[in-house]
């Protein structure tokens, strides 16, 4: 039996920008689950992150309770693993800052989303959209994390990760364990059901692009049903046909099945078949988790107490690295 000294350490987290979609469940949640059982696990709500987009204050309180809510849904267990919010544990904006200064500006400069998301937010471009891949390698950095599990689209935000973990150790000793993104095989990057060339984002402004993990079934079935396929009435992987093949890898994620065996299920039929089994794949696949949500999330008193004792054992550890690190730099402690 390995003991919990030897136990790898997973990390990652999720910004409460609003309900999360189809593609974070899979891309990340999912692995997320399976991974608790064997790891020692911080997962949590990005809500520093969050704010680089102008959020009313209502709002981002309530996405942030909701999706906490979600997580423990998922199953979860705030005991086992730590469960937290990254704005009631101080250390990562600490850290934040003093990675900023083992970070080029270059180097940001280069990452996608942020050129994505300063042009499609051109009014606020602040420069805590600038840093936020800082931030995000010191969530990781602070725990020690051996694994993060994400999805596609957030794997050269893992790399400067190593990056600058690697800069800093040449600078200081080894210090920080330079983390390993894992990125699952089926669901990593889920597409728009609308344009199956661009992401599926919940910050998409058509609505039938995306589903939310606790939208009502029926809305699934209606929204699978209306996702864009092709002319061609044959289900098989191929990048020609990004529609069919998105769903493909939707419906693998949740059964497990190939490829192969999904071309196999629906040789000869239509794609009104392959849709209705797409969608109750989804809809059962949600089923646990929506039903658990809809019991947590009126149970306020529970979810700021698991809140807390995430933010105590988070803390824990992330303070003693900010301060060792604090030293190694060179700064006054007494
Ligand atoms: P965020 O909040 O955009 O997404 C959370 C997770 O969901 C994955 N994801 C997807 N996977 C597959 N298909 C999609 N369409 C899709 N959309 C999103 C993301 O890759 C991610 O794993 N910067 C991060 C949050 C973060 C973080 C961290 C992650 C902050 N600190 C530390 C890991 C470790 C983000 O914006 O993810």
């Amino acid at each position: 039996m390995e003991n919990n000294e030897q136990k790898k350490v997973v990390l990652s987290l999720i910004q409460p920008t609003g309900t999360p979609t189809l593609g974070n469940y899979l891309g990340a949640f999912k692995n997320w689950k399976s991974m608790a059982q064997e790891y020692d696990c911080l997962f949590g709500a990005a809500d520093l992150h969050s704010i680089t987009v102008r959020t009313a204050p209502a709002d981002l309180r309530k996405r942030t309770i909701d999706l906490f809510a979600i997580l423990l849904a998922m199953g979860l267990d705030p005991e086992k693993n730590i469960i937290f919010c990254q704005s009631h544990v101080s250390a990562h904006a600490q850290l934040g800052w003093i990675l900023d200064c083992y970070t080029q500006f270059g180097e940001a400069s280069r990452m996608t989303q942020f050129k994505d998301k300063s042009a499609k937010h051109a009014d606020n471009v602040n420069l805590g959209l600038f840093t936020y891949p800082t931030l995000m390698a010191a969530d990781i950095l602070l725990y020690n994390a051996d694994y993060v599990p994400i999805g596609a689209d957030q794997k050269q935000h893992l790399e400067l990760t190593r990056d600058i973990a690697n800069r800093f150790n040449g600078l200081y000793g080894d210090f920080f364990k330079v983390p390993e993104p894992f990125i699952g095989k089926a669901g990593a990057r889920v597409m728009s059901l609308q344009e199956p060339e661009k992401k599926m984002s919940k910050s998409d402004t058509n609505q039938k692009s995306f589903i939310l993990v606790t939208e009502d079934p029926n809305v699934i079935v209606k929204k699978i049903k209306s996702a864009v396929t092709d002319s061609e009435a044959a289900v098989y992987y191929s990048e020609n046909k990004p529609g069919v093949s998105n769903l493909m890898d939707i419906y693998s994620a949740c059964t497990g099945k190939s490829y192969e065996a999904i071309t196999d299920e629906f040789a000869g039929k239509g794609y009104g078949d392959f849709k209705a089994a797409v969608a109750e794949a989804v809809v059962e696949e949600l089923r646990p988790l929506q039903e658990e949500y809809h019991r947590l999330v009126k149970d306020k008193a529970y979810l700021e107490e698991c809140a807390k004792l995430g933010a105590e054992k988070a803390s824990r550890i992330a303070d003693r690295t900010v301060r060792k690190c604090m030293k190694k730099v060179g700064f006054w402690q007494y």
